[in-house]
């Protein structure tokens, strides 16, 4: 089957069946090998991508499934100026080890602060609750998403 998808401001054109999963699609197909596969079955967020403006984890959505709205993945978020203090919060703060559930984290993250562009700890906790991170002990990656927010919200 031949699916049109709308990728980071793109459309792209893509071959598979309709029951492959947006994830594979956008690993393989399309070279977007910053989403990560973890689970596979939609509990660690290592795969959340945006599916108009939503965080979704692209190991459950069908490309059948994404055709028609606006994918964004960390590639695309990582070309917006407005999200690099997003980028160099987590940096600073020490928030990235292995790095595997980064890409996710950060989804999370601008998932969150579009919503909520100075979000308490607790929200912050909250959205990032779909994401599983195995190193950090999570405190950094909370105070690198707070420190984020302040910077976005102040515009500095
Ligand atoms: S790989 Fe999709 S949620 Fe874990
Ligand atoms: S930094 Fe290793 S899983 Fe999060």
């Amino acid at each position: 089957m031949s699916y049109t998808l709308h990728i980071n401001g793109q459309l792209v054109s893509v071959q598979a069946p309709g029951t492959a999963r947006l994830l594979d699609v956008l690993r393989e197909e399309l070279g977007l090998t910053g989403t990560k596969e973890g689970c596979g079955e939609g509990e660690c967020g290592a795969c959340a991508v945006h599916m108009d403006g939503q965080l979704v984890n692209a190991c459950l959505v069908l490309v059948c499934q994404a055709e028609g709205h606006e994918i964004t993945t960390i590639e695309g978020v990582a070309a917006q100026a407005r999200w690099r203090p997003l980028f160099d919060a987590f940096v600073e703060c020490g928030a990235v080890q292995c790095g595997f559930c980064m890409p996710g984290m950060v989804m999370a993250a601008a998932a969150l602060l579009r919503e909520r562009p100075r979000p308490s700890e607790a929200e912050i906790v909250r959205g990032l609750s779909g994401n599983l991170c195995r190193c950090t002990g999570y405190r950094k990656i909370i105070t690198a998403v707070q420190r984020a927010g302040e910077r976005i919200a102040s515009g500095s």
